[in-house]
């Protein structure tokens, strides 16, 4: 019985609250008495703090205190060393948060932050990556828990062996998330419970986290999230604003709210790391890949190993006997990287699927044939069958939407005036998971229904399409049905990440709807008459005995593009997607979230590069007016298509997550089309006009 809320574009629950201003984010909770911090970033990349002196800023009227690691209150060694801030005098990177200033306005804060004098003992530094440090190590895994390498058959000989070979190396440059909301908290401390307004991309992890550092039992610590203004990845885990805005609330002994700057986003809360990736393909002269070698670079802090996954995604894409993955770090003198949308697979694709195109030119076949040809009948990694697999099936969609079947395959052939024009493919794919969760569904004596969970909505819209879910799982119109997130009180749930949110929460919130019907079964009168009914579950038990199989989303991406022949100016024209993501709950946002994601994977082409200046140890364009991002002039025309695709083996609401598979290959789409428009291959991101003249 289901009322057919699943798959109708809904608008969003709360979107008219966003848009008219009254939807509440973490500093705009109106709370009594409250304070404002302002962190205060290390002036040095490595060294050791020798002296802060804080009597200019405490002399300020309105300053309340500047807290730092001489007198900050204490901090269990937490799960992450990062998070162990204003614990100690070393300075591990340039803008480490070193300090909080707390005062009763926020421009008391701010100047008093800048009055703080802190002299430090510095010393050398390397905060570059290069292929030939001589720091460059394997880890034991990459992230999340794959091997480090994989190797089947025998590449070497492999490869030697094939008429066609291509060997190129592709890097791509720290990119550095920017949500609309910087990582922020209002922090209060309540008869030992700490209550936070946070920043997050799930609450019951910055709730794990926070009990942790504060020696607290998690139930002392409460997290609350409900709207957030983005996050890419980077509000995945509990960040230092959360954790400053405890100690400083706990400090001064009063709320605090304490926001990061734009410039202390870059850095302090994680960013992609650099790669530098060496890509070998080779085939026989009909195309068929006979051997895959990716080998991959990256960087990682000296606070923490975070090993990205950049090579994981050659792994299961396309088939060939003779196949080999690899992974090494190098440990620098910078902030430790963290989750950017797609991490691993997106840059890993951008290297393969640039790769794939090489080899099509190189064979002289189609590039969305070779793809084709390559198409594996089982996962190469797991040698079992995907549990749905439509890559040929988004490539030739795609091909026909986009009106692929006219190109001709010649680089710089096609003039337009002043502008060389070309076009581009790339494939795309991401794993589909799913973790436990638990949600309530409870029956009113209203006639209504309240679901609570504490999903995180980070502006993708899991809110609506829960409730529309839930509607369906309860059998009655959604009018009906009210959602509560966003509080880690509710039951708990995973975080918004790894496109698993709406895999994992819809699945609890499912079997709790189908848990209420259940009992209501068995109620006299069928419903509450004097009270409310309450059906609880978790999913931890079914989600863990779920077999391992081979669970992708796929896509494939069409990218036209117009080079300027003198100046080399790159405009696209054109950018369309076709997606194979499992079943689509909301198709208004989940337009929303491919096309974001595309968009995302033009700006990592075209405009996203952070500058690190070896001098300073810091990136030097660390705001959004040097650090550039896509803007919607961009891009002239953008299409996100998607195949209606069932798969059983997913999860009861039948979905593979949409979050990250958009960027996943785009900047390689946009990459091989300035190769067909100019004849130049752009192996560094992002293209500017020097490497294209
Ligand atoms: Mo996404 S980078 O898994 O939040």
């Amino acid at each position: 019985m289901t009322t057919g809320a699943v798959g109708r574009a809904y608008s969003r629950l709360e979107g008219r609250e966003k848009v008219t201003g009254t939807a509440r984010y973490a500093v705009e909770y109106p709370v009594d008495g409250v304070t404002y911090g302002w962190a205060v970033p290390a002036a040095v990349v490595r060294g050791r703090i020798t002296r802060v002196d804080a009597a200019p800023a405490l002399a300020l009227p309105g300053v309340l205190a500047v807290v730092h690691h001489g007198n900050a209150p204490r901090l269990a060694p937490g799960p992450e060393r990062d998070l162990w801030l204003l614990q100690e005098p070393a300075v591990h990177y340039r803008g480490q948060l070193i300090a909080v200033v707390v005062a009763t306005s926020l421009e008391a804060a701010r100047e008093g932050a800048r009055l703080v004098r802190i002299d430090y003992d510095a010393g050398p530094h390397s905060t570059v990556l290069t292929a030939e440090h001589p720091g460059l190590y394997r880890p034991d895994q990459v992230n999340p828990s794959y091997p480090t390498d994989t190797a089947e058959g025998d590449f070497d000989a492999g490869y030697a062996a094939a008429p066609v070979r291509m060997d190129a190396t592709y890097r791509t440059p720290a990119y550095h998330n920017n949500p609309m909301e910087p990582h922020a908290t209002t922090a209060q401390w309540r008869d030992g419970r700490l209550l936070v307004h946070d920043s997050n991309q799930g609450a019951a992890p910055v709730q794990a986290a926070l009990a942790e550092l504060f020696e607290l039992p998690r139930e002392s610590v409460r997290v609350i999230t409900e709207h957030v203004g983005g996050g890419f990845g980077g509000k995945g885990y509990a960040k230092a604003a959360v954790v400053l805005a405890a100690l400083a609330a706990r400090q001064v002994d009063r709320p605090v709210r304490l926001a990061l700057t734009r410039q202390q986003v870059f850095g302090p809360v994680g960013y992609r790391t650099p790669t530098i990736q060496r890509v070998r393909l080779a085939a026989d002269t009909d195309g068929r890949i006979t051997a895959i070698c990716h080998d991959a670079i990256s960087q990682t802090s000296t606070l923490r190993e975070f090993a990205e996954q950049t090579a994981v995604y050659t792994r299961s894409m396309y088939a060939a006997p003779h196949r080999r993955t690899t992974h090494r770090l190098v440990r620098l003198d910078v902030p430790t990287p963290f989750w950017m949308r797609a991490p691993g697979e997106c840059p890993g694709a951008y290297a393969l699927e640039s790769a794939m195109d090489e080899l099509a030119t190189a064979v002289g076949i189609d590039p969305v044939e070779l793809r084709i040809r390559n198409d594996p009948a089982v996962d190469p990694e797991l040698g079992r069958a995907f549990t749905s697999r439509n890559l040929v099936a988004c490539l030739r969609e795609g091909a026909r939407r986009f009106g692929w079947a006219e190109r001709d395959p010649a680089p710089r052939a096609r003039r337009d005036g002043r502008w060389l024009v070309g076009t581009g493919v790339a494939g795309a794919s991401y794993p589909a998971r799913a973790r436990a969760a638990a949600a309530t569904a409870t029956a009113r004596p209203d006639g209504g229904f309240l679901v609570r969970i504490d999903a995180t909505d980070i502006g993708t819209g899991a809110r609506t399409a829960l409730w529309q879910v839930a509607a369906d799982a309860l059998g009655v119109p959604p009018d009906r049905v009210d959602i509560q997130i966003g509080d880690s009180d509710l039951p708990p749930a995973g975080v918004a990440g790894g496109s698993m949110g709406t895999a994992s929460w819809t699945w609890a919130v499912i079997r709790a709807c189908e848990a209420l019907r259940e009992k209501l079964r068995h109620t006299p009168g069928g419903g509450p008459s004097d009270g409310e009914v309450t059906a609880e579950v978790s999913t931890a038990d079914e989600v863990r005995e779920q077999p391992a199989l081979p669970r992708y989303a796929y896509g494939a991406h069409f990218v036209e593009v117009r080079v300027d022949a003198d100046t080399g100016e790159v405009r696209v024209n054109r950018m369309l997607g076709v997606f194979a993501a499992g079943r689509v709950v909301n198709p208004t946002t989940a337009r929303s979230q491919l096309i974001g994601g595309m968009t995302m994977g033009l700006s990592m082409a075209m405009h996203e590069e952070g500058v690190l200046d070896e001098r300073y140890g810091d990136w030097v364009n660390h705001d959004l007016a040097t650090y550039h991002i896509t803007g919607c002039a961009d891009v002239e025309r953008i299409e996100a298509h998607w195949l209606d695709e069932q798969d059983g083996e997913l999860n009861p609401a039948g979905v593979k997550g949409i979050g990250e598979i958009g960027i996943v290959g785009s900047a390689a789409a946009i990459t091989n089309a300035v190769h067909h428009a100019t004849g130049v291959r752009i192996r560094d991101l992002p293209i500017r006009l020097d490497k294209l003249i």
